[in-house]
């Protein structure tokens, strides 16, 4: 592997083998940090995600006034000195969430309800990105929230006032948006409910569950009651991030000879929906030491070189795996046959469209795929060949990018790689360890 400024190359190895410890989820580390910072006591988050976006969050809150501690060993830990969320204070300054939307759309929940005016920016992609779902119910909660272009984008200008709760049906099954309304909802007056129209990752109602949270679930609706007491401390060990897994579990199964363990990887249901599709294709991969770490799933996973067939994925299960399409658009170019991804339109609002990103890039590599509305097919059974890519600023596309060089004839370069820090900083570190090189 070829180091640049921003440059990575990458060639398919002999041999790819090895344990791994994949960095603390990101979504269940964002929420961690809010969540505690809203509490009464100290919380204690250890391996939390150690990626950019997380960074973002840690940056707003403490411009707000919340205090921690920190101590770097193996992995991250954070002590957050939690005041009950009644000490926040206004920003000297704008908020910047950088890349990060779950940054930006769950803190906008929190601060339409503070006593103060905040606004809320982030990086050029970000600010592309669309905000009038969080927008449209926080005012219907009687929020104070404009953004740019009509209300569609950031920045974000925030009034707090006092928030009713509400009964809103989800347009989109979005866990930000959901997560939004219900941080809205404890400090509102009167009872949020909320009505999914598909199931999306629920770790902010998990953990709302465990730090005493007055939250109840019915089939898909989520009642919420307003907080009489601020919430318990929490004293958590983050598990590892299924969707930076995923690459390594992609990488074993597509490449010709590997074996590929991964420790203490989150297995919520919610989030598994790549496994599934993973082994409705063929793929091999064995679940060990399965446990609850703080209200979540954990287990050790096992994947080895498999043969794959291509499906049709769709429907329910794309919430459940919307993060790793990218990478399944890879495994159906491996795969025999065809694969159709539908549905899933919500991929062109991310950090890039990744539908036309993950075709375009894909192609140059020699893989034939065509792009839909909402989706793309794949024919897969072809052999992909070395190329220069390009990441288009997209922390997921790039790795997804490198997983593809494991198996590509002649190697591939990929142009502004370094953008895995979003998620995963020691993304190309562990590819090197994992990797045998060929003579
Ligand atoms: C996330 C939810 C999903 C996902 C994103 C992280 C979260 O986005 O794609 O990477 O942490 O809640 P949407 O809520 O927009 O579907």
């Amino acid at each position: 592997m070829a180091k640049g400024a921003r440059l990575r190359k990458v060639v398919a190895p002999k041999r790819l083998t090895g344990e791994i410890n994949v960095p603390g989820d990101k979504s269940i580390s964002h929420r961690a940090l809010i969540l505690g910072s809203l509490a009464q006591g100290v919380s204690k988050i250890a391996n939390l995600s150690p990626g950019k976006d997380c960074r973002s969050t840690v940056t707003c809150l403490k411009a707000l006034g919340v205090k921690m501690k920190w101590e770097c060993t193996a992995a991250l830990t954070v002590f957050i000195y939690g005041c009950g969320g009644s000490c926040l204070i206004e920003p000297a300054n704008v908020l910047d969430a950088g890349n990060s939307a779950t940054t930006m759309r769950l803190l906008s929940g929190v601060l339409a309800t503070q006593p103060f005016l905040s606004i809320v920016s982030g990086d050029s992609s970000l600010r592309s990105r669309p905000m009038k779902r969080v927008i449209q119910p926080l005012r219907l909660m009687g929020a104070e929230i404009y953004g740019r272009g009509g209300d569609s984008f950031a920045p974000l200008v925030i009034r707090g006032a006092r928030l009713h709760g509400i009964e809103y049906k989800l347009p989109i099954p979005s866990a930000q948006v959901k997560s939004a309304i219900l941080l809205a909802g404890l400090f509102a007056e009167g009872d949020t409910v909320i009505e999914q129209p598909l199931p999306s990752r629920d770790h902010t109602e998990r953990l709302l569950e465990l730090m005493g949270a007055r939250i109840r679930f019915h089939s898909r609706r989520i009642h919420l009651a307003p907080l009489v007491s601020p919430l318990s401390a929490i004293d958590i060990t983050v598990p590892g991030d299924i969707s930076s897994a995923a690459y390594w579990i992609v990488a074993g199964i597509i490449h010709s000879n590997a074996r590929i363990k991964i420790k203490g990887c989150g297995v919520n249901p919610l989030r598994t929906g790549i496994l599934d599709a993973l082994t409705a294709m063929g793929a091999r991969i064995k679940f060990e030491n399965e446990h609850l770490e703080g209200n979540e799933l954990v287990a050790d996973l096992i994947v080895e070189s498999s043969q794959l067939r291509g499906i049709e994925i769709g429907g329910e299960i794309v919430p459940r795996l919307i993060d790793e399409i990218p990478l399944l658009a890879l495994a159906g170019c491996i795969a025999r046959g065809t694969t159709v991804i539908r549905n899933a339109s919500e991929l062109r609002t991310k950090e890039s469209d990744r539908i036309t990103t993950t075709v375009r890039e894909l192609s140059r590599l020699g893989a034939r795929i065509d792009e839909l509305p909402d989706g793309m097919v794949i024919h897969g059974g072809g052999l992909l060949t070395g190329a220069e890519v390009k990441s288009h600023a997209d922390h997921r596309l790039s790795m997804t990018l490198a997983v593809a060089g494991l198996v590509a004839k002649g190697g591939i370069v990929i142009h502004n790689a370094e953008v895995t820090e979003i998620s995963y900083p020691g993304f190309w570190q562990e590819l090197e360890n994992i990797s045998m090189p060929s003579e």
